[in-house]
């Protein structure tokens, strides 16, 4: 994909062939164009330079989905479907399954000595993610703990970079003193102190304009979405309400269309040549959205020529994610061994 450069956006230092980069994805739906500008591109990045482990994480999205089990299942293989058709190779990616590798539960058990629930409880990603589910019956305890669970993903690996969103740094800081503790008890290094790498790509917004594109603010659209979709999307798109005629002067800024022409179109110069003309009046809506349009058919079309091929053979899928789980179990073996030993618990049974 020619622009991955230009997309990749890491603020950060990049990694270096040192490093062990982790990130994962709870499988609760296919993954979207925020996604794919957010994370996949980084993670094609990054899959040139070092190692990286990618965990779809069933677990974790059962502690907000314990009532709908099948829902979370049958999403492994779509998102799994996703990460192979945008071009994560299994071959120098490591996709691996949370549930496929009980010595992550295992760590999250010992993990939950090393933090506080006043700590959990306050953390202002949980916070705010409890806010937004509005659980009835109370909060699950596995909720409340899954920071905790997540240090054990990231610790595991012996990862030293996580990409990640802002969002997610409340939840790194977790592992951190996760890490700190054990380092404390142990009265010396025990496992690496991972740090984020956090994108410096903009969020991309939801079609509505209404924040970011969210699957539960069904303001999305799927990697490998059928163009007719994408098409009517497009034309939905919030643009600038105070846009009526083509003659009209229009925002660019807060525009949902030109976002995504941000996002993705190659075209730099023409891009910023059309934001001129429209800025200063004489463009209508619908040439900035066919224009969207044939560049998100550019960027997509492949992926989902792709997608559909590799969704002929779901056997073929799942038989890749099992290696690279039986992989990475290997290593999260060793792991959990080093922190067993810091509990005083020696031998492996
Ligand atoms: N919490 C992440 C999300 O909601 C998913 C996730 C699980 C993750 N384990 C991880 C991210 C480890 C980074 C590292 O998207």
């Amino acid at each position: 994909m020619r622009n991955n450069q230009r997309l990749a956006g890491i603020s950060s230092a990049p990694p270096s062939t040192q490093d062990v980069a982790l990130t994962g994805d709870r499988p609760t739906g296919r993954l979207h164009l925020g996604h794919y500008v957010g994370s996949i591109v980084n993670r094609l990045t990054i899959q040139d330079i070092c190692p990286q482990v990618l965990l779809i994480a069933d677990l974790q999205a059962l502690t907000d989905n314990a009532g709908r089990p099948s829902f979370v299942k049958d999403n492994v293989l779509e998102v799994m479907l996703d990460y192979l058709a945008c071009g994560i190779d299994p071959e120098r990616t490591t996709i691996c399954l949370q549930s496929g590798i009980p010595e992550l539960s295992e760590l999250t058990v010992l993990y939950m000595n090393l933090v506080g629930l006043g700590t959990l409880k306050s953390n202002p990603t949980v916070k705010q993610e409890m806010a937004s589910r509005a659980f009835v019956g109370g909060v699950p305890v596995g909720f409340v703990a899954y920071p905790v669970s997540q240090a054990a993903d990231v610790t595991a690996f012996g990862a030293t970079i996580v990409p990640v969103g802002a969002d997610q740094l409340p939840i790194l800081e977790v592992t951190d003193r996760i890490v700190a503790a054990l380092e404390r008890m142990a009265g010396s290094p025990v496992l690496p102190r991972p740090r984020p790498l956090l994108s410096s790509s903009p969020r991309l917004p939801g079609i509505d304009g209404r924040g970011k594109a969210s699957k539960s603010a069904g303001n999305t659209i799927e990697i490998g979405e059928d163009m007719d979709s994408v098409r009517r999307k497009v034309n939905q798109m919030y643009t600038d309400p105070d846009h009526l005629r083509p003659s009209d002067p229009g925002k660019v800024e807060g525009n949902v269309v030109f976002a995504h022409l941000e996002a993705f179109d190659p075209d730099r110069e023409g891009l910023e040549d059309l934001k001129r003309r429209y800025a200063a009046g004489g463009v209508g809506d619908m040439t900035v959205k066919l224009r969207l349009i044939e560049t998100l058919d550019d960027t997509l079309s492949p992926i989902r020529e792709r997608r559909a091929r590799l969704a002929k053979d779901p056997a073929q899928i799942l038989s890749i994610l099992r290696d690279g789980t039986e992989r990475a179990r290997a290593t999260a073996t060793r792991n959990l061994d080093r922190v067993r030993k810091v509990f005083g618990l020696d031998s492996r049974r």
